[in-house]
C-alpha cells in the first residue's frame, strides 16, 4: 500500500521503517531538515536496536521515502499521523499543536477515500474533533494507538501484542477504515495478532490506560520499596513473592530510581489534567501520588549516596552510570538517572557521569555536567559510584574489577540490578532501594 507517515520522531521513524519492511511503499515527512537528510541516507536520529538496519534496507529497496514537504504525502492511501504530544509548558496538558499542525498541513493533499490515522497519544476527544477538520475533504480519520517500547520499538511495530482500531461512528466509514487498516497489518493480522475493533474514545483511553497501569505497577512497588526502607524488608524478594501470583506478575514491579521517559510522565499527568477537564478528576487523583512517589525515589537515591558520603556531597567525586531513562536507550527526557546526575551536581559533587549511548542528550540538556567516555574512567578515584540505568555493560561490571580503580569502595544500585551478596563479600558498601 501507498502510507504516509507525518512526523519521524521516534514513533513515526520507526513506523515508516518498519511499514517498508513489510512491503509498502512510505514516505515520512518531517519538518526537521537534518532529521530527514539523515533519514533519507538511511541513518537513525536516535539511537534504537535494528532501526539502522531496516532504514537502510529500505531506502536501499525504494519502498521508503523521506521528505520535509508535506505535498508528498499525496496519492497515499493511508496517512499515519506519528507527531509528538509532549507536556505543554506551564501545564500538566498534553500539548496538541503538532497534531493539530500535522492535520491542517495535510488537509490540501487529501483526496476523497484517503485514510488519516492518529497514532500519537492525545487527550481523550481529540479524534472526534480532528474528525470533523478532515470531513470536508472527504477523507475518514481513525485512531490506531501505538504501544511500542523504546529499545525493542522495531520488535514492537512489526509483531505487536495487539493492535487496537478507534473507527469512525458511521458504519460505511468504520467498514473502509478496516478494509485499510487490515491491509496495512496483514503481516501481524495472519499470525493471529489480537484486534480490538471500537470506537474513538476507547482507542484514545486504551492508550492512556495502558501506560497508566504501567506506572502505576512501578509506583506500587516503589512505596512499598519505601516502607521496606522502614522496616528491614527486601522489595525485591517482596516483589519476587508477590509476582508469582499470576494476577499480579513479575513484570515492571523492579524498584529502583523510578520511571522515566518522552510516555510515562506526561502521560499520566495529561490523563490527569484531561479528566479534570471532563470534571471526573477524583477517577484518576492517584496518578497524582504515582507521580509523587515516583519523583521522590530521585531524591531517595542522592540521600542515600549524601549518607554514604558522610553527609556532603560537596566538592566529592561521584560516578554516576547511566544518563539514559532505560538502556538501550539514548532518550533523556524525563530521565531520573539524569536528574541524579543534576542532584548531586547541584550539591558541589565533583560528578562524572558515563552512559554508553546518551551523553551527548545529556551534555544537550545539562552542559554543567562533566562526562567520561567510559565506566573505568568514570570511577577513576571515586568516592562514590552511582548505577541509575541498568545498561547490561554496568550489570556485567565486577567488584573486583572497580576495586583498584576506585577512592572508596561504595556503590549505590539505583536500580536493583547488582548482586549484592557478590559486592558485599568483595568489602563494598552495598546500597540498594528498599533494601537492608
Ligand atoms: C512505555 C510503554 O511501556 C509502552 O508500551 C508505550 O508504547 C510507550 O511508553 C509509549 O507511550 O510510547 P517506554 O517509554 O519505552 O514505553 O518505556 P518502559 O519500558 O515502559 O519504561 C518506562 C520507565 O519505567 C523506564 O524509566 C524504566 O526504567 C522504568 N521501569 C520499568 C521501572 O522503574 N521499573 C520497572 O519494573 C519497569
Amino acid at each position: 500500500m501507498k502510507l504516509s507517515v507525518i512526523g519521524c520522531g521516534y514513533l513515526g521513524a520507526v513506523h515508516a521503517a518498519a511499514m517498508a519492511s513489510l512491503g509498502h511503499d512510505v514516505v515520512g515527512i518531517d519538518v526537521d531538515q537534518a532529521k530527514i537528510e539523515a533519514l533519507s541516507a538511511g541513518r537513525a536520529p536516535f539511537f534504537e536496536p535494528g532501526l539502522p538496519e531496516l532504514l537502510l534496507a529500505g531506502v536501499e529497496s525504494g519502498r521508503l521515502r523521506f521528505s520535509t514537504d508535506t505535498a508528498d504525502a499525496a496519492g497515499a492511501a493511508v496517512h499515519f499521523i506519528a507527531v509528538g504530544t509532549p507536556q505543554k509548558a506551564g501545564s500538566t496538558a498534553a500539548d496538541l499543536r503538532y497534531v493539530d499542525a500535522a492535520v491542517d498541513g495535510l488537509l490540501p493533499y487529501l483526496s476523497v477515500g484517503d485514510i488519516v490515522v492518529g497514532k500519537s497519544t492525545v487527550p481523550v476527544g481529540t479524534a472526534e474533533r480532528l474528525a470533523e477538520i478532515v470531513a470536508p475533504t472527504g477523507a475518514i480519520l481513525a485512531w490506531n494507538p501505538e504501544f511500542l517500547r523504546e529499545g525493542f520499538a522495531v520488535q514492537d511495530t512489526v509483531a505487536p501484542d495487539r493492535l487496537v482500531y478507534g473507527l469512525p461512528p458511521a458504519a460505511a466509514d468504520a467498514e473502509a477504515v478496516r478494509t485499510a487498516l487490515d491491509e496495512v497489518y496483514a503481516a501481524a493480522l495472519t499470525t493471529g495478532t489480537p484486534l480490538v475493533a471500537t470506537g474513538f474514545a476507547t482507542a484514545e483511553l486504551v492508550k492512556v490506560a495502558a501506560n497508566a497501569f504501567l506506572a502505576t505497577k512501578i509506583s506500587f512497588i516503589n512505596a512499598m520499596a519505601e516502607i521496606s526502607e522502614v522496616t528491614g524488608a527486601d522489595v525485591t524478594e517482596l516483589a519476587d513473592a508477590i509476582g508469582y501470583d499470576a494476577r499480579i506478575g513479575r513484570r515492571f514491579l523492579n524498584a529502583g530510581v523510578g520511571f522515566g521517559g518522552g510516555c510515562l510522565p506526561k502521560d499520566i499527568r495529561a490523563f490527569a489534567a484531561r479528566a479534570e477537564e471532563l470534571g471526573r478528576g477524583e477517577s484518576v487523583a492517584f496518578l497524582k501520588e504515582v507521580d509523587s512517589i515516583n519523583l521522590r525515589r530521585r531524591q531517595r537515591v542522592v540521600d542515600i549516596a549524601v549518607e554514604e558520603l558522610g553527609g556532603s556531597a560537596y566538592q566529592k567525586r561521584v560516578a554516576v552510570l547511566g544518563l539514559a531513562f532505560k538502556p538501550d536507550s539514548d532518550d533523556v527526557r524525563d530521565s531520573p538517572a539524569l536528574d541524579v546526575a543534576v542532584l548531586l551536581n547541584g550539591l558541589g559533587a565533583r560528578v562524572l557521569a558515563y552512559d554508553p549511548e546518551a551523553n551527548a542528550n545529556a551534555k544537550r540538556l545539562h552542559p554543567q555536567l562533566h562526562f567520561a567516555a567510559s565506566a573505568e574512567e568514570a570511577v577513576a578515584d571515586a568516592d562514590l559510584v552511582v548505577v541509575v540505568t541498568e545498561w547490561k555493560e554496568f550489570r556485567a561490571l565486577t567488584p573486583e574489577q572497580l576495586a583498584p580503580l576506585v577512592a572508596a569502595k561504595v556503590i549505590v544500585d539505583g536500580r536493583n540490578c547488582l548482586d549484592a551478596t557478590a559486592w558485599r563479600e568483595a568489602g563494598w558498601t552495598y546500597r540498594g532501594l528498599g533494601r537492608p
